[in-house]
C-alpha cells in the first residue's frame, strides 16, 4: 500500500451545500450563529496555527506538556497499531505519541481542511517514511467510514475541539465515537479546564489580533464561497465568559446598521447595529464534567492527566 493516500469521504459540492444549508440556517435565525467549522479553510488554519504559538493561548503548550511526559504511559496503555485523529490539524503535538509507539502501523488523520491534511502528512512521512498514512478529508460529526486498518486502535481528539461543539452535539459525537470502539480499543480526548475568566477572555481575545483575524476569517469564507459582500472592517471581535454555560463564546458585532447581500442564496441579511453573529462555543470542563459525558456515551474513563498547572486534561477512556 502506498504511505500516503487522501480520501474525501464526500463529494465536493455536499460541502458547497452543508455551508449554503449552515448560513441560511445561522443568519436567518435570531440570535445569529454560525457552526465553527467553516473557519478553517486554507487561510483559517494557518491562523489557527499561529493562534497555538501566541502568549495568552495556553491549551496547546498545556497539552503538549502533558503529551511529552506522558506518551510512554499512553502508549502502553493503549498498545495501539493504528492511531485515528480526529480534527487532527497540524498533527503536531501527536507527534510525541506516534513516536511512542512502537508497533504502530497507521496513522488515520481526519479534518475538514485539505491544506493542514496535506501539510501534515508531508512532514509526518519525511520523518517517519514506513508510517502508513490514509488521511480523510470529512466532518467528524457525520458518521465515519474508517478504513480497514489493524488494531488495536486508538481514537485521538485533542486540542479542546470537543468544547467547540454544543452540548447535545457533543453527547451525539461521544456515541459516535463509542460506536467506533472495538473491544481493546481507546479513546484519548483533550479538554480544556475551567479557570478564571481572565485568563480565559486573553486566551480568546490576544493583543496582536490573531484570533480576531481568525474569528472574521469565517466572513471570507462566506465571500469567496457564497458570493456574499461582509465588509470585515464592518465588524469587532469579542470573546465573553459565560458562567451558566462554562464556556468561551466568539461573536462578531456589527459595528452600525447594515444589510450584507448572500449572492448564492439570493438572501439579504440585516445587522442592526451592536448585533453579534455568534461564530464559536469553546467549553471548558470540571473533571466530573468530562466522566459523566463518557460514561453517558457508553466509555469508562480509565485514567486522567493534567499539566503541572492544571490547566488543560487527557483522559484515556475504553468501551464499556
Ligand atoms: N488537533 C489540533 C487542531 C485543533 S484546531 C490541535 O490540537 O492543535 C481544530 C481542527 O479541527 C482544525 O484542523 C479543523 O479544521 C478541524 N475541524 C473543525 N471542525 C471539524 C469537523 N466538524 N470535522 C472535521 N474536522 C473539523
Ligand atoms: C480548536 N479549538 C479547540 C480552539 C479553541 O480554543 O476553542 C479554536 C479557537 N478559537 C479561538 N481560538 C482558538
Amino acid at each position: 500500500m502506498s504511505p500516503f493516500l487522501l480520501t474525501r469521504t464526500l463529494p465536493e459540492d455536499a460541502t458547497g451545500a452543508a455551508l449554503r444549508a449552515d448560513v441560511l440556517t445561522g443568519l436567518t435565525r435570531h440570535p445569529k450563529s454560525l457552526p465553527p467549522k467553516w473557519f478553517y479553510d486554507a487561510r483559517g488554519s494557518e491562523l489557527f496555527e499561529e493562534i497555538t504559538r501566541l502568549p495568552e493561548y495556553y491549551p496547546t503548550r498545556a497539552e503538549r506538556e502533558i503529551l511529552e511526559s506522558r506518551a510512554a504511559e499512553i502508549a502502553a496503555a493503549s498498545g495501539a497499531r493504528t492511531v485515528i485523529e480526529l480534527g487532527s490539524g497540524s498533527s503536531e503535538k501527536t507527534r510525541h505519541l506516534l513516536d511512542a509507539l512502537p508497533e504502530l502501523h497507521s496513522y488515520v488523520p481526519v479534518d475538514v481542511s485539505e491544506s493542514a491534511l496535506t501539510g501534515a502528512a508531508e512532514s509526518l512521512l519525511a520523518e517517519r517514511p514506513g508510517l502508513s498514512v490514509h488521511a480523510l478529508i470529512a466532518d467528524f460529526t457525520g458518521g465515519l467510514a474508517l478504513p480497514g486498518t489493524p488494531g488495536p486502535r486508538l481514537v485521538v481528539f485533542l486540542g479542546g475541539t470537543i468544547g467547540n461543539l454544543l452540548p447535545e452535539e457533543r453527547a451525539a459525537f461521544l456515541r459516535s465515537v463509542r460506536a467506533l470502539l472495538s473491544p481493546g480499543d481507546a479513546l484519548l480526548l483533550g479538554t480544556d479546564l475551567v479557570k478564571d475568566e481572565d485568563t480565559l477572555v486573553a486566551a480568546y481575545d490576544d493583543a496582536a489580533g490573531v484570533t480576531a483575524a481568525f474569528n472574521k476569517n469565517v466572513l471570507s469564507v462566506v465571500n469567496r464561497e457564497l458570493g456574499a459582500d461582509f465588509a470585515l472592517g464592518d465588524f469587532d471581535h469579542r470573546a465573553v465568559w459565560n458562567p451558566e454555560d462554562r464556556w468561551i463564546e466568539m461573536r462578531l458585532r456589527a459595528r452600525r446598521a447594515l444589510t450584507v447581500k448572500i449572492r448564492e442564496l439570493d438572501l439579504v441579511v440585516p445587522f442592526e447595529a451592536g448585533e453579534e453573529l455568534r461564530t464559536e462555543v469553546s467549553a471548558k470542563f470540571r473533571r466530573e464534567d468530562v466522566r459523566a459525558e463518557l460514561e453517558a456515551a457508553g466509555m469508562r474513563p480509565a485514567q486522567w492527566w493534567t499539566d503541572a498547572a492544571s490547566r488543560f486534561a487527557l483522559s484515556l477512556a475504553t468501551a464499556v
